[in-house]
């Protein structure tokens, strides 16, 4: 029923020579038969060379971020109707690190979410909580507060064209990913919070989790019933292991539970 994803956010890492070699390898290594989407999200400049690269191939090209604002005086920034236009489909908004170093609050990040909508892209939306909120016993309560932005703004229909990823922010790129069981819990949090507003639009949503994903426990991550997959930081700059992540998303027990 969904259909597991694996996405790569390259972050601010890679160069026209390292891309190249990073996408050859993942070219022949990543299978059609897998049931799986695939997609990798390089910084801003690449992204055409990237999607060149990938034409007619099965992995898809996201952004990282995105303007809220329509095309205009906003020095230094990206419309979603630019990135549509270049043939983009995908773009992550409310990244914990844009909201912890870059200052976006849950109201840019509902308007972000909205701007790649009007434009056609397909949001990847991120929530999580910090160590300090989870110590605090805050994690559903923040989660919940990220969620509820876009749903206040959007509706619950909107997440029908959208994915959300769980993303503890004291997992990502700490080498501590969450536990299955901790991330299990939160993704059943979030697709019961959607599903009291829609029922049929919760089951379809696919919930990546994201921190510290590598080959070594993507398996157990994805085995959980609301895990469908992952959205991989530092393990996607290797092609090995970011095709392993892949495989342990396409693995029958996986995919098969889902379809
Ligand atoms: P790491 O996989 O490096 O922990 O990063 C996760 C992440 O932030 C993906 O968006």
């Amino acid at each position: 029923m969904r259909r597991p994803m694996v996405a790569g956010n390259w972050k601010m890492h890679g160069s026209r020579a390292v891309n190249q070699g990073l996408l050859e390898e993942l070219q022949s290594r990543v299978s059609e038969a897998w049931p799986i989407d695939v997609a990798v999200c390089p910084p801003f400049v690449y992204l055409t060379e990237v999607m060149r690269q990938l034409e007619g191939d099965l992995i898809a090209v996201g952004a990282q971020n995105v303007s809220a604002e329509a095309p205009g005086a906003f020095t230094g920034e990206v419309a979603a109707a630019m990135l549509a236009d270049i043939g983009c489909t995908l773009v992550i908004v409310g990244h914990s690190e844009r909201r912890r170093l870059y200052g976006e609050d849950d109201t840019l990040v509902a308007r972000k979410f909205v701007a790649a909508q009007t434009a056609g892209l397909t949001p990847i939306l991120c929530v999580g909580e910090t160590l300090e909120e989870r110590d605090a016993g805050q994690t559903e309560g923040v989660v919940a507060r990220q969620l509820d932005a876009v749903l206040r703004t959007s509706g619950a229909k909107a997440l029908g064209k959208a994915i959300l990823a769980y993303e503890p922010v004291w997992a990502i790129g700490t080498g501590r990913n969450a536990t299955p069981a901790q991330a299990q819990a939160v993704h059943q949090f979030l697709r019961s919070r959607i599903s009291a507003q829609d029922a049929k639009i919760a089951a379809q949503l696919r919930i990546l989790y994201g921190g510290s994903v590598k080959a070594a426990n993507a398996a157990e991550l994805f085995a959980n019933p609301d895990v469908d997959g992952g959205l991989i930081g530092g393990a996607s700059l290797n092609a090995d292991e970011f095709q392993r992540i892949c495989a342990a998303a396409a693995a029958p027990a996986v995919a098969g539970a889902r379809r």
